[in-house]
């Protein structure tokens, strides 16, 4: 693992926890300083280059959970050590930034990169999306997401959080809404938005509202806030991060067709045999099971690592997310 911050932090448990991966080595520059080690990496082989990490030799994947300008150098070396990489989101910080890694992917067939928006990985977004491609709900129509929290001062601390580029609600976190929009819903061709940083005047927005307008011709909205307190977000109505207090049953993503919809994760879905306005809807709600989309992304990683699989989310994949979430950044109107 390349950064043991906050996430690589949770990413060792995450291994921990798991039957597919063992955690070998781990560099971070922090381990130089008087920053204290903590008790997950003990007992495993800690660098302060990332270099000599990976001249060892003997790994087989390695997770950059680094902050988030140096994801594209970080995945680089890996692929130059002949090593799978699993990249947090955001998998660089513009579509400029990421060419090189692009352009190594498109020379060399071995190089394999999986980027972190583990939420494709979750069971609710896999049925939700075939309940979509199946035609169930009819042609998308119209979508509404949000993420809201309060996330406290001593996150912002960290001076890359605070900074562009890397920082801000829409890089951090928004990034994965307009991602699992995409993969639910389509491409997005265009997008306008409205970003504030009012409620904590840093150099980074901390509030956004985007409008969507899908290839299918949906028109969705996101909303989303570290600096408001609400129970409606992914990480709240999943199990997937414990760090977030779980909401059971609070939909974060609503989605709505000319047949039917569907709110997600919580899979109640919502149809009409002859649809009318005057009529009730047939309510059902269908079954979530393993859902834990952090084991899945690490099994599915092991198996892109292995050469078994391919990514299900490719760095071209994840950079059209970027690239959406970079053109709404652009309205950061104070
Ligand atoms: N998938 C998710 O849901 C999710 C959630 C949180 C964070 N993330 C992503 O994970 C990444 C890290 O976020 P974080 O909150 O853990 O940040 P963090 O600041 O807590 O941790 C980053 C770590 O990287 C280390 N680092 C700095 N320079 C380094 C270098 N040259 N080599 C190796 N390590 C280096 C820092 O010392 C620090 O320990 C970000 O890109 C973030 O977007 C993803």
């Amino acid at each position: 693992m390349i950064g043991a911050g906050t996430f690589g932090l949770r990413h060792s448990r995450f291994i921990g926890r798991s039957d597919r991966a063992d955690l070998v080595a781990v560099a971070d520059p922090a381990f130089g300083s008087d920053r204290p080690v903590p008790g997950e990496l003990q007992d495993v082989a800690r660098y302060t280059d990332h270099r000599e990490m990976l001249a060892r030799g003997d790994l087989d994947g390695v997770i950059v959970a680094s902050p988030s300008e140096m994801h594209v150098s970080h995945a680089l070396d890996c692929l130059d050590a002949g090593v799978a990489v699993l990249v947090e989101k955001p998998v660089a910080v513009d579509r400029e930034q990421a060419g090189p890694l692009l352009d190594r992917l498109a020379e060399d067939p071995q190089a394999r990169v999986l980027v972190g928006h583990h939420r494709r990985h979750h069971p609710a977004v896999a049925a939700a999306r075939a309940l979509i491609a199946e035609g169930r709900l009819g042609e998308i129509r119209t979508v509404a997401a949000i993420w809201a929290t309060h996330k406290t001062d001593p996150y912002f601390e960290v001076g890359w959080r605070r900074r562009r580029p890397g920082g801000g609600v829409l890089l951090i976190n928004l990034i994965h809404e307009v991602d699992m929009l995409r993969h639910l819903v389509g491409e997005i061709v265009s997008v306008q938005a409205i970003a504030s940083n009012k409620a904590r005047g840093l150099e980074v927005e901390d509030t956004a509202g985007l409008v969507l307008r899908f290839e299918n011709g949906a028109i969705g909205t996101l909303a989303g806030s570290d600096s408001a307190v609400s129970p409606w977000g992914w990480d709240q109505a999943t199990e997937d991060d414990p760090t977030f207090p779980y909401h059971p049953g609070q939909p974060c993503l609503l989605i709505a067709g000319s047949q039917g919809s569907v709110s997600v994760p919580d899979l109640t879905v919502f149809t009409q045999p002859e649809p009318s306005w005057l009529e009730p809807v047939a309510q059902t709600r269908l079954p979530v099971e393993g859902a834990d989309a952090f084991a899945r992304q690490l099994a599915h990683f092991a198996d892109v690592a292995a050469g078994r699989a391919q990514p299900l989310v490719t760095a071209e994949d994840a950079l059209r997310s970027l690239e959406v979430v970079r053109a709404a950044s652009q309205s950061l109107a104070g």
